[in-house]
């Protein structure tokens, strides 16, 4: 039975952990495998909202297996905070929840890092999370990190810290003038937690496959959107994983055959989080009015995100990077206000027409987005259940983002809760 990668198209929160909740009432298994806590994926149940960062987003479909694979970087802290909530909810974590012994430990200084990095960057900074992910990245490529077999195990954890403090140290005072961090001080920050968290620690790899062998369908649950992958995206201002349905295969450590089918999150116009170029965004009444209407504050940090149409251009580069074979398309219940929306289908650049997105930072900043317009349907649809409820104007919407991709669009979600969902066809049932 076959393993579906979920991923977000555009620049994050594109209602990624809805939709993995929904579909989990069919997966048997569900895998975060990139990204940390700079993640916050919503789920509303019954009118109950949960927003979680690291616990995959199957959790509360209580005989669905989670893993966090080897690809992604932890907070113990927030992994800790998060279990307890879900727990405080009356459903058990212990021998469903698995954490890859091979997953990187976020420690202090990776946080600490990561705000004297972007105060070092000033007017060129990024706009990261600041949750340490950018640098437990770097640790990792750097061969630094320290990851969960040694985390939970107290004298190797002491041992591989105490190799790295002293380098972390001298990167903390004399580069950033920063006070040096004491290693008992940590130890006795990260033992309890460590504690608290052996129990989950697991070969995941092992896991997966033996999953896969047990004919089990699996969802990977992507974390970000396709711009801010590390090599695809708005380079430098990206995050430091790979974002891209590929990523899949080092992230949980299996190989692409397993991959059946890749779903695509498509929110029905742009978001972005943080600093980098963003060809449709709306610095107008009409951005305030998405924002307001789609409730555009970020589940991690708060930060309102920017808002803008959405862009076929950018779309038709994310269909390209992975591999999407089903559309997802979330929140058009927020567009109901409007007379008409826009729709980016090519840019001018350096005075000519494309409908390439430009991989270099400065066309991309020079892009100006060619709209064209169709009419809105002024109708809430938020309560439609089924295709041929909702008005026709929404339909032809829907349709034309059909068209420009030549990618179906299986599922259409209209509103946060599981209910508000309408399936055109199952994805689950789709072979690549
Ligand atoms: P993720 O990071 O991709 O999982 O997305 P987020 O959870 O960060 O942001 C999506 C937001 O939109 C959350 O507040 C969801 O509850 C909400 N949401 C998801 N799908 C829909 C939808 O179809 N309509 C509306 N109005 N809200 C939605
Ligand atoms: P989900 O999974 C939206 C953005 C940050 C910043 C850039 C780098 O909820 O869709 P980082 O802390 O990762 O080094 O920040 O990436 N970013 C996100 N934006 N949704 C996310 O995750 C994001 N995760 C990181 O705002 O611009
Ligand atoms: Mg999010």
């Amino acid at each position: 039975m076959p393993g579906y990668v979920i991923v977000g198209m555009q620049w994050g929160d594109e209602g990624k952990g809805k939709i993995v909740d929904f579909l989990t009432s069919q997966a048997d298994l569900v895998v975060r495998h990139q990204g940390g806590n700079n993640a916050g994926h919503t789920l509303v149940v019954e009118g109950h909202q949960t927003v979680l960062h690291l616990i995959p987003s199957g959790i509360l479909h209580e005989k669905t297996v989670c893993a966090i694979g080897n690809g992604t970087v932890l907070d113990p802290a927030v992994l800790v905070e998060e279990l307890d909530e879900v727990s405080g909810m009356g459903i058990a974590c212990e021998g469903r929840l698995f954490i890859s012994s091979s997953a990187h430990v976020i420690m202090p200084y990776h946080k600490i890092l990561d705000g004297a990095q972007e105060k070092f960057r000033g007017k060129n900074k990024i706009g990261t999370t600041g949750r340490g992910i950018g640098p437990a990245y770097a640790d990792k490529a750097d061969r630094l990190g320290i990851r969960f077999a040694d985390f939970v195990n107290p004298d190797r954890f002491t041992m591989k810290l105490e190799e790295v403090l002293d380098y972390k140290n001298a990167i903390l005072t004399q580069t950033f003038q920063l006070p040096k961090l004491e290693l008992d001080a940590i130890i006795a920050e990260y033992a309890p937690l460590a504690e608290r968290l052996a129990p989950y620690v697991a070969d995941t790899v092992t896991l997966v496959h033996k999953a896969i062998a047990k004919g089990s369908r699996i969802v990977f649950e992507g974390a970000q959107g396709c711009m801010l992958d590390l090599d695809h995206g708005t380079f430098p201002y990206v995050t430091s994983s790979t974002t891209l349905s590929g990523g899949v295969c080092a992230g949980a450590g299996v190989g692409p055959k397993e991959v059946h089918g890749v779903i695509g999150i498509v929110k029905a116009y742009s978001t972005r989080v943080g600093e980098g170029p963003f060809p449709t965004e709306l610095l107008n009444g009409t951005g305030e009015l998405l924002r307001k209407y789609g409730q555009e504050f970020g589940a991690t940090t708060g930060r309102p995100r920017r808002c803008g149409w959405l862009d076929l251009v950018q779309l038709r580069r994310a269909a390209q990077l992975n591999g999407v074979t089903s559309l997802v398309l979330t929140k058009p219940d927020v567009l109901g206000e409007f007379d008409s929306l826009d729709i980016c289908t090519g840019y001018e650049v350096n005075g000519e027409t494309t409908h390439e997105f430009p991989a270099q930072l400065d066309e991309l900043e020079r892009a100006k987005p060619q709209y064209e317009s169709m009419p809105g349907w002024k109708t809430d649809i938020s309560g439609c259940r089924t295709w041929d409820e909702l008005p026709e104007n929404a339909k032809a919407y829907f349709l034309r983002i059909e068209e420009v991709l030549g990618i179906p669009i299986h599922i259409i979600s209209v509103g946060p809760g599981r209910e508000q969902t309408i399936t055109r066809q199952d994805p689950l049932q789709v072979q690549a």
